[in-house]
């Protein structure tokens, strides 16, 4: 198939397009620098310059593309992973989710492209019970970047898969993790956890639903060949809480164990409310309707898995 893939240089977009070109797709990937398209060339992909803040030569770029299939992976989130660096970067991150990305969708649909996939968010099932699934609600009331999250989710999915004459998906990705990525041993949590600036949170018993780079680009290619429209939270198998998650990857790190912070002190930090929402209340996601539509099957996580037979 003909496939365009917007965000395709950033860290999903990367192993996406390499999986795209191993089964046999035809790419064409979006990005706004000269130097990017030399590399995506030496890698035996087309590119195309266009700012996805311009609505013009987006829709110049897909309809000169004609492709049958568009991936929408757009970010402008920060390479440090804070409160402050989240917060700072939130304008202009909801600003590309929808503005940008209704640029490249009202491009797709003007060009008749038949399946338009596009990122989404699986931490937001309102707190409860076991594991989220798609028909969950989101967690709209909670604290406010969380909320503020859920609400935007909410908007950019309906809006996609309310589009006529389209086949929407919304993938809704689990904490990433892997190269490139905020989690991996060279990324930045792995250097607050070195530095012992990544504690836990009173009884860190917030529930984190985790995936794998790869394994998001290998579920992106499965739901462009075979997913139906719709929503699927793709998450791996190990919903982990945080005092579990958080002393493991210490432990593959070679550092000392978290910190810890009382759910009192956390509330007088800078986005406090959110701190806490994440380490106390989180909930994790079922990979079940993508292992059933998608034969999904992530690998675990080798952090957890090794530091725990180390252990044994
Ligand atoms: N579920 C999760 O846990 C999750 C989800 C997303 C991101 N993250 C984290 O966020 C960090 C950053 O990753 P990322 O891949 O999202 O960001 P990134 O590496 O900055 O990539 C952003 C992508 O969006 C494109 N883009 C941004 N603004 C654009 C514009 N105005 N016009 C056209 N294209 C535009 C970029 O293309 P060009 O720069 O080539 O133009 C690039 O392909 C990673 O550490 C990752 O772990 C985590």
């Amino acid at each position: 198939m003909k496939i365009f893939v917007a965000g395709g240089t950033g860290a999903i977009g990367r192993p996406l397009l390499k999986q795209l070109l191993a089964k046999g797709h035809n790419v064409v990937a979006l990005t706004r620098s000269q130097e990017r398209t030399q590399s995506l060339a030496a890698q035996g992909i087309e590119s195309v310059i266009a700012d996805v803040f311009d609505p013009d030569s987006v829709k110049g770029a897909i309809a000169h593309a004609q492709p049958e299939v568009v991936i929408e992976q757009l970010t402008a989130l920060p390479r440090t992973y804070s409160r402050e660096s989240m917060t700072a970067a939130a304008p202009v991150n909801t600003r590309i989710r929808l503005e940008g990305g209704a640029n490249v969708l009202a491009a797709a649909q003007a060009a008749g492209v038949r399946r338009y996939l596009r990122q989404s968010i699986a931490f937001w099932g309102i707190p409860g019970a076991g594991l989220a699934d798609e028909e969950t609600p989101l967690s709209l009331d909670a604290s406010p970047a969380v909320a503020a999250d859920a609400r935007l989710i909410t908007e950019i999915e309906h809006r996609l898969l309310k589009t006529s004459n389209l086949e929407g998906i919304a993938l809704r990705y689990g904490f990433f993790y892997g190269p490139g990525t905020w989690f991996n041993p060279d990324g930045d949590v792995g250097q607050q956890v070195r530095q012992q600036q990544f504690p836990i949170v009173g009884n860190g018993e917030g529930v984190w639903s985790w995936l794998h780079i790869e394994d998001a680009a290998i579920a992106t290619v499965a739901a462009v060949e075979q997913g139906n429209p719709g929503v699927y939270l793709i998450v791996d198998d190990q919903p982990l809480v945080v005092r579990e998650w958080l002393p493991a990857f210490a432990r593959s790190l070679n550092a000392s164990p978290p910190p810890r912070v009382s759910v009192e002190d956390a509330l007088k930090m800078e986005g406090g409310a959110d701190i806490v929402y994440y380490q106390t209340q989180m909930r994790g996601a079922s990979n079940a309707k993508a292992k059933r539509e998608l034969n999904f099957q992530p690998r675990s996580l080798k952090w957890v898995v090794d530091t725990t037979v180390a252990l044994s």
